[in-house]
């Protein structure tokens, strides 16, 4: 068994998508080990994408992700990081396949309905970021 985090973004929150959203998760074969509904701070947003730091779309990526409240979850799944990275989709939800998530409640490259952890190391990081151990029993 594996696990990976997940965030419903603000954009699919706004639009009441959520509900579809973790009916798909569930419908995929991932258990929701842990959920909370939250609203990220500016510090948080910063730091939970610190990686993209450098990047041009930081700064937009940051004003979305706090402008709203958000979903986050613990999923778990054999393979589930890659496996929940096969069912968001792309980034860009004009290119992600018919069926995702990203294809059915995105609108573009930067309000794409969902976050998914990219690796292990990445997994862990973030899990640990939004979620006690004792949550995470
Ligand atoms: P995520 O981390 O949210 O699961 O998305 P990802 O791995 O598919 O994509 P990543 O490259 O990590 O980018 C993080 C998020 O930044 C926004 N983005 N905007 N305007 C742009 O060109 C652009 N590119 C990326 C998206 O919200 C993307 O999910
Ligand atoms: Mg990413």
């Amino acid at each position: 068994m594996e696990r990976t985090f997940a965030i419903i973004k603000p954009d699919a929150v706004a639009s009441g998508n959520t509900g579809a959203i973790l009916a798909a998760i569930e419908q995929a074969g991932f258990r929701i080990r842990a959920m909370r509904m939250t609203r990220l701070s500016r510090p948080q947003a910063e730091g939970f994408y610190g990686v993209h730091r450098e990047r041009p779309f930081f700064n937009g990526l940051v004003e979305f992700m706090t402008e709203g409240p958000v979903v986050v979850l613990a999923l778990e799944a054999p393979g589930a990081i890659l496996k929940w990275r096969e069912t968001m989709g792309a980034t860009n939800p004009e290119k992600a396949a018919d069926g995702t998530i990203r294809k059915r409640f995105g609108t573009n490259i930067e309000r794409n309905a969902t976050h998914g952890s990219d690796a292990p190391e990445t997994a862990a990081f973030e899990l640990a970021f939004f979620f006690t151990g004792f949550e995470l029993l």
